[in-house]
């Protein structure tokens, strides 16, 4: 028998919810079963498509590039169009030299991470919330450390539990704004408050704000806070933007105090060693920041039709709760365990009984995500109020 070579620690304990549950619905589906996948936040599986200007920008990098290696940092062309589009949307003044473009936010993500972890290292994050975040924390030796979204304040983060869980070996905190799973936006106190707290105890704040646009409430971007305040900000072209396979994302650092110069350099050797970012794809998102903005506001449209129908609706259900959304396209409900051990036993259950398919609310964090699950409101009302009347049947079977 050949010996078998042993996975790393680091990559054996990977999982990541999301795709997670994709597994066993694959299964499912191979065996000719009809799903309703409900789990995945991509608006280009439903009714949303990348306008036709973006993809002929597309082509048209294809054809008149030299399809070459590009710049590790990112083409400068698309920098500055990042800085000139913050600066639009926020009034802030980026530094296109402390900006980098990665193969979307999960590799800013991953590339921060490996920046900044050492072992035992303590990362604020909130909880729930993204998990690719606990993903590479985990992966480069660090401790996530959850601070509570508290959903009886529709979500809003308790900012004196973040406080309480600053320890000497916190290395940053982690907001997530607009949030997924929950759908909160986070106000202009709150994120203040984050910030002041920051300073205070000189950590850096990272700002994934990929959901900036998708916001029925006034969105407060972190670019916006005193300047003492070391931030690196995340954003990306997958939801908004409606490129979510072309894969482009960014990050900047504003840090007047120097406090992120060894970080920020630790992020660019990685950038350089995977080479650079996919060249025309950086030409088709560029176009997307200047051409015609329209299609934002049609999605934003069709979104708060969908989730003002799953709140009504998910809150009709027996055994079932949840907030209204204030932004990105998700919700996280509440669910009465009656007939199940776990919420991730509730999520098969679901799906194996009637083929919907939504994640589990303890992926997005243990402490703070059990009973729920996650769901999107991207598709349409028929569809929607489909995959509900089955989500109703199963409870009421379940005795909810
Ligand atoms: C908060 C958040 N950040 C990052 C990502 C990953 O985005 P990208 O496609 O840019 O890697 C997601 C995707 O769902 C997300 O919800």
């Amino acid at each position: 028998m050949v010996r078998q070579i042993q996975v790393s620690r680091r990559a054996a304990e990977m999982n990541y919810a999301i795709r997670e549950v994709a597994v066993p619905a694959a299964e499912l589906a191979k065996k000719g079963r009809k799903l309703c996948m409900l789990n995945i936040g991509d608006p280009n599986k439903w009714d949303f498509e990348t306008p036709s200007y973006f993809k002929a920008a597309l082509r048209k990098a294809v054809d008149h590039t030299d399809n070459g290696y590009g710049d590790s940092q990112g083409n400068p062309e698309f920098r500055d169009a990042i800085v000139a589009r913050e600066k639009e949307k926020h009034g802030v003044t980026v530094d296109k030299d402390k900006v980098f473009v990665t193969s979307g936010v999960g590799e800013a993500i991953n590339l921060l991470m490996g920046a900044l972890v050492e072992q035992g290292d303590e990362i604020l994050v909130p909880g729930p919330g993204y998990p690719s975040y606990m993903q590479y924390i985990n992966f480069y030796g660090g401790k996530t450390v959850p601070y509570r979204m508290i959903e009886e304040e529709n979500w809003r983060p308790d900012v004196d539990m973040l406080r309480k869980r600053i320890t000497d070996k916190t290395k940053a905190i982690i907001v997530i704004n607009p949030n997924n799973p929950t759908g909160a936006v986070f106000s202009r106190k709150d994120l203040t408050e984050i910030g002041n707290i920051a300073a205070e105890f000189e950590l850096p704040v990272v700002s994934d704000e990929i959901y900036d646009k998708i916001t029925e409430v006034p969105f407060y971007s972190m670019s916006r806070l005193p300047s003492d305040v070391s931030r690196i900000i995340f954003n990306g072209f997958s939801k908004v933007n409606l490129m979510p396979g072309w894969r482009v994302g960014y990050g900047y650092v504003m840090d007047e105090n120097h406090m992120l110069d060894q970080i920020f350099e630790g992020i660019m050797k990685q950038c350089r060693a995977r080479i650079c970012p996919n060249v025309p794809c950086q030409w088709a998102a560029q176009a997307s920041l200047q051409g015609p903005q329209d299609y934002i506001e049609d999605m934003n449209r069709r979104l708060k039709d969908r989730a003002e129908f799953s709140y009504e609706r998910l809150n009709e259900i027996p055994g079932i709760s949840v907030n209204k959304p204030q932004g990105a396209f998700y919700m996280f409900p509440k669910v009465e365990l009656t007939d199940w051990k776990s919420d991730k036993d509730f999520v098969l259950d679901l799906m194996n009984e009637e083929g919907v398919v939504f994640v589990h609310g303890s992926g997005f964090c243990q402490e703070f995500g059990q009973s729920h699950f996650r769901t999107i409101t991207l598709p349409r009302v028929e569809i929607l109020a489909e995959a509900y009347d089955k989500l109703e049947k199963f409870m009421i079977r379940h005795k909810a």
